[in-house]
């Protein structure tokens, strides 16, 4: 597989041509990558208007996840989120709100792109709560969804995979939102190596209609490179509108060193990544079976994640975090109940021995009792996500925000995954949660007067 960018950025690195345009530190060695770092000039190519070496490189990358179009995105899924919803409401023609259909575990961009577009949201919930970054559904809960709201969704949003690894049944759901007409789109942040299993299981070969990927959290590629998917049977305005989309959100700088990135990541997905990627999946599963055999507890999940349950283990997740830090080991995610640690194909024999050391040597303690389930929440909307985001704010701990309306999701990165979304009202259940979470703080909208809430 050909990598014309970067085939064009080294061919310029090495020309000794005098640059008197952007970057400012001319190709000149500071962090050492300088000499790559160009901007768009003579035969660049331009992201979002792309003719040339980047529209080439996409279709490298679209032949390899076998989409219609594959968009780069220099800016992360947290961009393409907020596109793949532009694209939703630019379909609108009578001038109508649109209306999107979301599984309740959605990441904080989500919400600051119907902020930005101004978009309305109905929630998915789980019959049973299990973690705030998890909404498992079936595919009848969507159809139900659907058959209950007064207006057919624009589209259905879902998160797959989740931060703890939890996969939706895509192609189930997508055949519910084939019957209604309605686009699939899926949050697919975790998920780009999906389509390289021995059997594709990314979402866009299982029925969706548009994907986002970060590729940059699970292929060799650098932070802030993502794709945007459109799949071969997604309507034609999908295609039309997807870069302006982007635009719409994005610098007008992109990085040149990310979309090389992803352009070389092309050629590694086609040179044998996926016997790389089996060879891995075995390396994790034969540490799963090291645990199960030591009984040392973790979740279902999908094969790049380990979901330790912490609690289960006699630990909190920071506990175990701080455990593995000691041997020399970051993990990706902890909370009170579970410790998530995330494999590539980049992680070499050293990597795997230590961590299967480290936790073979995990001294055992009693669990925790099992606590009772954080109570359901009953979800009140007072204001639009939008007039809630954009109006004068206050921030107050949160057991004094009871009754108050929520402003913007105060949550961190990771997960990001607000417990109460922008314009709901704060309930005591809430409170439960950002107790249970370790959320202190919470931001509320200052001065409503009662004729601004919804009916
Ligand atoms: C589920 C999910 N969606 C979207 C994002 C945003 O992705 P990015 O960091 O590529 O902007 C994240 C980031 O962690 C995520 O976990």
């Amino acid at each position: 597989m050909k990598t014309p960018i970067v085939d064009f950025v080294k061919r310029y690195a090495e020309s000794d041509i005098s640059r008197f345009h952007m970057p400012g530190h001319k190709g000149k060695a500071h962090l050492g990558c300088e000499a790559l770092d160009i901007t768009e000039i003579d035969g660049a190519d331009v992201l979002y208007s792309a003719c040339g070496i980047i529209e080439k490189s996409e279709e490298y990358t679209s032949s390899l996840f076998h989409s219609a179009h594959t968009f780069y995105s220099a800016e992360g899924s947290s961009l393409v989120i907020k596109a793949m919803l532009g694209i939703i409401k630019s379909t609108k023609k009578d001038g109508e709100r649109p209306i999107i259909l979301a599984a309740r575990n959605v990441h904080k961009a989500f919400i600051y792109a119907c902020a930005l577009l101004d978009l309305d949201v109905e929630w998915l919930f789980p019959k049973h709560f299990t973690h705030l970054c998890t909404c498992n559904l079936t595919k009848e809960d969507v159809k139900n969804a659907i058959c209950r709201m007064s207006r057919k969704p624009d589209a259905v949003y879902l998160t797959s995979p989740d931060y703890l690894g939890q996969v939706q049944d895509i192609r189930g759901i997508s055949e519910v939102c084939r019957t209604y007409d309605i686009p699939l789109l899926v949050d697919n942040a975790h998920g780009a190596y999906l389509a390289f299993l021995e059997e594709n299981r990314h979402p866009l070969a299982l029925g969706a209609s548009m994907c986002s990927d970060s590729a940059h959290k699970t292929l060799p590629v650098l932070t802030g490179g993502a794709y945007l998917h459109i799949a071969k049977d997604a309507p034609k305005t999908f295609l039309s509108q997807a870069r302006t989309m982007l635009s719409l959100f994005a610098s007008t700088s992109p990085s040149y060193l990310i979309l090389q990135s992803l352009d070389l990541c092309n050629a590694y997905l086609a040179n044998g990544y996926g016997k790389k990627l089996a060879d891995c999946i075995e390396k994790v599963e034969s540490i799963k079976k090291m645990l199960d055999e030591k009984g040392i507890f973790y979740e279902k999940s999908e094969p790049l994640k380990l979901v330790l349950n912490a609690k289960r283990c006699g630990y909190t997740g920071e506990e175990l975090a701080r455990y593995l830090r000691e041997r020399k080991m970051e993990i990706e995610f902890s909370d009170p109940d579970f410790a998530v640690l995330m494999f590539t194909p980049e992680n070499d024999e050293k990597d795997f021995t230590r961590l299967e050391n480290a936790l073979a040597s995990l001294p055992k303690r009693e669990p925790f009792r099992e606590e009772k389930p954080l109570p359901i929440p009953n979800v009140q909307t007072a204001l639009s996500v939008r007039d809630a985001v954009f109006s004068p704010k206050k921030t107050v701990p949160v057991e004094d925000a009871v009754g108050k309306v929520c402003a913007s999701p105060l949550v961190s990165c990771p997960p990001a995954v607000p417990i109460v979304m922008s314009g709901e009202v704060i309930t005591k259940e809430a409170v439960a949660w950002f107790a249970h979470y370790e959320t202190a703080l919470v931001e509320i909208v200052d001065g409503l007067s009662n004729d601004m809430i919804l009916k």
